[in-house]
């Protein structure tokens, strides 16, 4: 069977040139990434990366790859990473694997970020996905009842078969929305900035110029911000 992630993350490396400040996701696409730089750097090239969680960070130092903290970064040449869903605009959800802040901040300080994914997570709209939310713990169930009040019908994320809430590389919960169809996503974005007690959120909005879509039929396509938005614009005007 075609493994789609790993086709899409592996072309991926092909971007990554000598002496590049890359940054690295989080996720099981991300991890065949991560392996096939490792593979190059062991065949001697010169890169540092950033990572954007605690996982990615065990990983890169196993396969060698040396790494540098953003603090100590002018800015990154070039992001890496997986995504939960993406819409014909070239906006996503992120945050599955709970890493959202940090790959947020990478995404932010990259010039440019280029998403890896299988064709099952391309949609025309977002919010199938359960979006997460990252709060921190003090009065988190405030943020809660704000965010029901609102509709968004928030979550705790657990630990599988437990009642203990999952905690993020930075100490914090997620509450994961149930939204079906996110209808505004600037909206909602600035709704959720706008909210005492939450740290970020997983709307990525226009972060990123380039995505690669692994298909099952063995091809991988490579889809630009320019070319989402003709397609968007063409839906619109169908
Ligand atoms: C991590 O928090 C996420 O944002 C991941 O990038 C996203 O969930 C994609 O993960 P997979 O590649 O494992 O599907």
């Amino acid at each position: 069977m075609i493994n789609m992630k790993k086709l899409a993350a592996e072309k991926a490396c092909e971007e990554i040139k000598e002496g590049m400040i890359v940054g690295l996701g989080t996720g099981s696409t991300t991890f065949y990434a991560i392996d096939k730089i490792g593979r190059r750097v062991k065949a001697g090239l010169k890169i540092q990366a950033v990572v954007t969680s605690n996982n990615t960070e065990k990983l890169a130092r196993e396969r060698g790859i040396p790494l540098v903290s953003l603090n100590d970064v002018q800015d990154i040449d070039l992001t890496i990473d997986g995504a939960d869903e993406v819409d014909v605009a070239l906006n996503g959800i992120k945050g599955g694997g709970g890493a959202l802040f940090r790959e947020k901040m990478v995404a932010l300080h990259s010039k440019r970020n280029l998403w890896v994914i299988d064709e099952t997570k391309l949609v025309s709209e977002l919010g199938a996905f359960p979006l997460p939310v990252e709060v921190l713990p003090f009065g988190y169930r405030q943020v809660e009842k704000e965010l029901t009040k609102l509709d968004f019908h928030p979550r705790l994320r657990k630990q599988s078969n437990s009642e203990t809430p999952v905690v993020t590389d930075n100490g914090n919960y997620i509450l994961d929305l149930s939204l079906k169809k996110i209808k505004n996503t600037e909206w909602l974005a600035q709704k959720l900035d706008s909210i005492s007690g939450i740290l970020e959120h997983g709307l990525f909005l226009q972060l990123t110029s380039d995505l690669l879509i692994g298909k099952k039929d063995g091809t991988i396509e490579k889809r630009t911000s320019g070319s989402f938005r003709e397609e968007a614009k063409h839906q619109i005007n169908e």
